[in-house]
């Protein structure tokens, strides 16, 4: 697809599928370093957190805390009663989030391609802010369902939405849980709102009709490929019903000339402000 049909396309239908935009070695080595953080990563003393005997608020803290950080989150029913795993540490994991592209020299400067930020530009994001990064594991037989949702919805950006880019590291199919979209369904603006002040969120709903699910298209991709979603626009994933992950890493950019809400949840402080491709 050429530069002005990618436009016309991204611009019609809300999403983009570019195959083989990166290539396998990048795929692997950012599933490598994954591997090496989660090794690296004591659950010991998040068990609390995630044990279904604690309170919900701390588990709650502990992702609205994340938004500078690299935390790891668990699959829903990942622990015991008493705390402990049902299953090894690196198959339990939904996601880590949400500032490696900050924080890890490897996801920094994966998330700094040239390549992506040229993308960016033909998007017409101005000197974009890379305001998340997510590596989503969706785990073999236990990934758990992404209902159908807009990312504006937890990101929200008030001149223009926020753009996700999603690249997927390894294939992802109808059976390990690919993503799902309505196109053109990006012309719906937000129907929620997640509103975080003073660590307590609540929801704005502003529509509570019903996404038409019928009109939802599986984008199935091999490894490599890069999937960009406009803010606005309605997506899903289902369970992963196979016994292959589908690891993926997202981002989501801000065209600099919008402003990121600050009654989202994502918050960052003075010490460790939102950066663009270029420092
Ligand atoms: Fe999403």
């Amino acid at each position: 697809m050429h530069t002005s049909e990618r436009q016309e396309f991204y611009t019609e239908n809300g999403f983009l599928v570019l195959k083989n935009f990166i290539p396998i070695e990048a795929c692997q080595l950012l599933m490598n370093r994954m591997s090496q953080l989660i090794a690296e990563f004591n659950p010991d003393h998040i068990k609390t957190i995630f044990s279904t005997k604690n309170q919900r608020p701390t588990l709650q803290d502990y992702f609205l805390e994340s938004g500078d950080k690299i935390r790891f989150f668990f699959e829903e029913n990942a622990f015991l009663p008493n705390g402990d795993l049902k299953f090894e540490k690196a198959l339990s994991i939904n996601k880590i989030g949400h500032a490696l592209h900050d924080l890890d020299s490897i996801f920094y400067c994966f998330s700094r391609l040239h390549k992506i930020a040229m993308l960016a530009d033909e998007l017409g994001l101005i000197d974009p802010l890379i305001v998340q990064s997510m590596y989503i594991c969706k785990q073999p037989l236990i990934g758990g369902e992404v209902t159908c949702h807009q990312d504006s919805t937890f990101l929200y950006a008030k001149e223009k939405p926020v753009v996700g880019f999603w690249f997927a590291l390894e294939e992802a199919t109808l059976e390990n849980g690919c993503l799902w979209v309505i196109p053109g369904g990006h012309r719906t603006p937000p129907k929620l709102r997640l509103i975080c002040k003073d660590q307590t969120i609540k929801t704005e709903q502003y529509d509570d009709s019903p996404w038409d699910l019928t009109q939802m298209i599986p984008l199935e991709v091999p490894r490599g490929s890069l999937i960009v979603l406009h803010g606005d626009l309605p997506h899903m994933s289902k369970e992963n019903v196979s016994p292959k992950s589908r690891h993926a890493y997202s981002l989501h950019l801000l065209s600099r000339d919008s402003e990121f809400s600050d009654e989202n949840w994502l918050k960052r402080g003075a010490h460790l402000p939102f950066k663009g491709f270029v420092d």
